[in-house]
């Protein structure tokens, strides 16, 4: 997946493109393009490497032009390589695109093609510049976009221009990859998510599924697949553009780990009534989710357990080939961006089911598929790792099932978890030299240890494991040896005996113990340890866990010299299955 944006107006399109870019590079950033028009001439400066270098490098900014395209590659089809970066042209090289998705057919399309058309990259993404060329021959350029838009199998966001075009103006498809409209005043933008955009405006519109747009300086026009003008609503945002910079952090993650002192508590004003009225008709339950969002997932399935519900998570990119929801099965998917492919596959796969969305990106696809929304209220989130949109789950989560009132000390928790990073500091430095970790949890806690586990090896490159304390015996104790970390998520709580049984099994093989706790007997068994604080609702370990963990990441990952924002071979929003 990929980022693109657009823009038509009287601004200075280089310098508006390359400024979006930066905002966009979370969701990819191997490869990076522009390209401009500027009455009548068409000019494409790309190369492999990211926002910041490529754009230095062939100054991207002193192209002049008011109106252009420009991308950000996360690498589908196709080496990492300049011919593969985008923007893609025909062969005239009149026309150039912009794409986010795969054209699934883009073989069949491609051999059609390949005896009349040129092509100068291994993309699926290009042959849509070839097909638009094809159909211009002989159709207007709207009808031929049109037209060819039509052909295409897949998911896709593309935004496309022709130096030929008098008018200059940006045509846009979208199908299950996410395209957002940006009215100005004077000018038009486009792009794949809305921090990009703010710095602009603070109205847009939000493309369906299957739509093409239309813009120019003046305006824009929506169409259906059908090729009949349809009105789209259009929305506005009260964010602030500095909820999409970094404000003074040296990274986002770092940023949006300390905003969750703030929204907490525009999570927990988040409005849970109509999803718990719905779980409370239903006695099964399916989650769906990927990555960190199917962490928190798995913390819902084992609270509504405890409710005495059939409840299960499920890995989104799985679901189709295992369950068979019908009418009497209620879906929850929880996905911060709303885009995840995988989710969004497994949500259009339960047909028959009623669906409840948790997500953060209100505008996002998952919200047309569902039933009944719940926001995260968490602003956007632009670190890959997801952080704050982790606990804002979990306090949504602990809304639904616990009610508003056991939350009320959530706030003064965060501050006092985030006000150990002194001790965190220290714990990471012993951590960066070691290449193996191991995180143990049990009963609620093992959700976390996965995502604190997969945050790690994330952004750290350190291998780690999470295990339920009871599973370290059955095999992994192998791996245990003289200075083998192993963090414990220890909490006082039912499991916590049985835990302190396998910490003295790690220690007996020398395993060096690190521990989030409130219970002073791990305290003595830990070389290092985190407080919780005493007295915390056993209710919220979860949370009081997770907070210490992802900040133990983020410094083990800066010591090791890797930006925590951009890990290699990720991206923020996976719009590919
Ligand atoms: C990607 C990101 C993960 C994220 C997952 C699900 O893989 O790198 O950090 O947890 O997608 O994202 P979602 O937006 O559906 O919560």
């Amino acid at each position: 997946m990929c980022g693109i944006i657009g823009y038509v107006g009287p601004g200075k399109a280089s310098q508006i493109l390359t400024d979006g870019l930066k905002m966009l590079e979370y969701r990819g950033y191997d490869s990076v393009g522009i390209a401009v028009l500027n009455h009548g001439k068409l000019e494409v400066r790309k190369d492999k490497g990211m926002v910041e270098a490529v754009s230095s490098a062939l100054a991207f900014t002193t192209m002049d032009g008011n109106v252009g395209i420009g991308h950000t590659r996360w690498a589908t089809h196709g080496v990492v390589c300049r011919e593969n970066s985008h923007p893609h042209s025909d062969c005239t090289k009149n026309i150039v695109l912009a794409h986010n998705g795969v054209i699934e057919n883009f073989s069949k399309l491609k051999a059609e093609l390949s005896t009349s058309h040129k092509f100068a990259s291994d993309t699926d993404s290009e042959v849509i510049a070839h097909l638009v060329e094809e159909y211009s021959k002989t159709q207007p350029l709207q009808k031929a976009f049109m037209r060819a838009i039509g052909r295409l199998e897949g998911s896709y966001a593309i935004a496309l221009m022709s130096a030929a075009d008098s008018e200059e103006r940006l045509f846009l498809a979208r199908r299950n990859s996410p395209l957002v409209i940006g009215v100005g005043k004077g000018e038009m933008l486009c792009a794949s998510d809305i921090p990009a955009m703010l710095r602009y405006t603070k109205t847009f519109v939000t493309l369906e599924e299957g739509d093409m747009a239309v813009l120019s300086k003046h305006g824009y026009k929506v169409y259906s697949a059908d090729g009949s003008e349809v009105a789209r609503k259009q929305i506005t945002v009260d964010w602030g553009l500095e909820m999409a910079q970094k404000g003074g952090y040296p990274h986002f993650m770092l940023k949006e780990i300390n905003d969750q002192k703030h929204f907490i508590n525009e999570s927990l004003a988040s409005d849970v009534t109509e999803a718990r009225k719905l779980i409370d008709r239903y006695d099964r339950i399916d989650i769906i989710a990927a990555g960190t969002s199917y962490h928190a997932g798995l913390l819902l399935a084992y609270l509504l357990q405890g409710m005495g519900k059939g409840a299960q998570a499920f890995v989104a990119s799985d679901y189709p080939f295992i369950a068979k929801p019908d009418g009497k099965t209620l879906i929850i998917g929880i996905s911060q961006s709303g885009e995840t492919a995988d989710v969004l596959q497994a949500f259009r796969y339960a047909q028959k089911s009623k669906k409840i969305a948790i997500v953060n990106t209100l505008s996002s696809s998952i919200t047309r598929l569902s039933d009944c929304v719940v926001s995260l209220n968490a602003g956007p989130e632009v670190g890959v790792a997801a952080t704050k949109t982790f606990t804002s789950t979990l306090v949504i989560i602990f809304k639904i099932i616990y009610g508003k009132e056991k939350l009320e000390g959530l706030s003064h928790l965060v501050e006092t978890m985030l006000g150990q990073e002194n001790e965190i500091k220290r714990l990471a430095q012993v951590l960066a030299p070691k290449e193996n970790a191991f995180f143990l949890g049990r009963g609620k806690n093992f959700p976390i240890a996965l995502e604190a586990s997969h945050k790690f090896k994330e952004i750290t490159y350190i291998h780690s494991e999470a295990y339920p304390g009871g599973e370290l015996k059955h095999g992994a104790l192998s791996l245990v040896c003289d200075g083998f970390p192993v963090i414990v998520l220890a909490p006082k709580d039912e499991a916590s005996q049985k835990l302190f049984g396998n910490i003295k099994e790690v220690k007996a093989r020398g395993g060096v113990i690190f521990s989030v706790t409130d219970d002073p007997e791990v305290k003595r068994e830990s070389a290092f340890h985190i407080d919780i604080p005493e007295g915390t609702d056993p209710a919220l370990y979860p949370l009081a866990l997770i907070i210490p963990l992802h900040l133990l990441a983020y410094h083990v990952s800066v010591l090791r010299g890797i930006n925590p924002d951009r890990p290699r071979n990720l991206a923020k929003t996976v719009t590919v299955e």
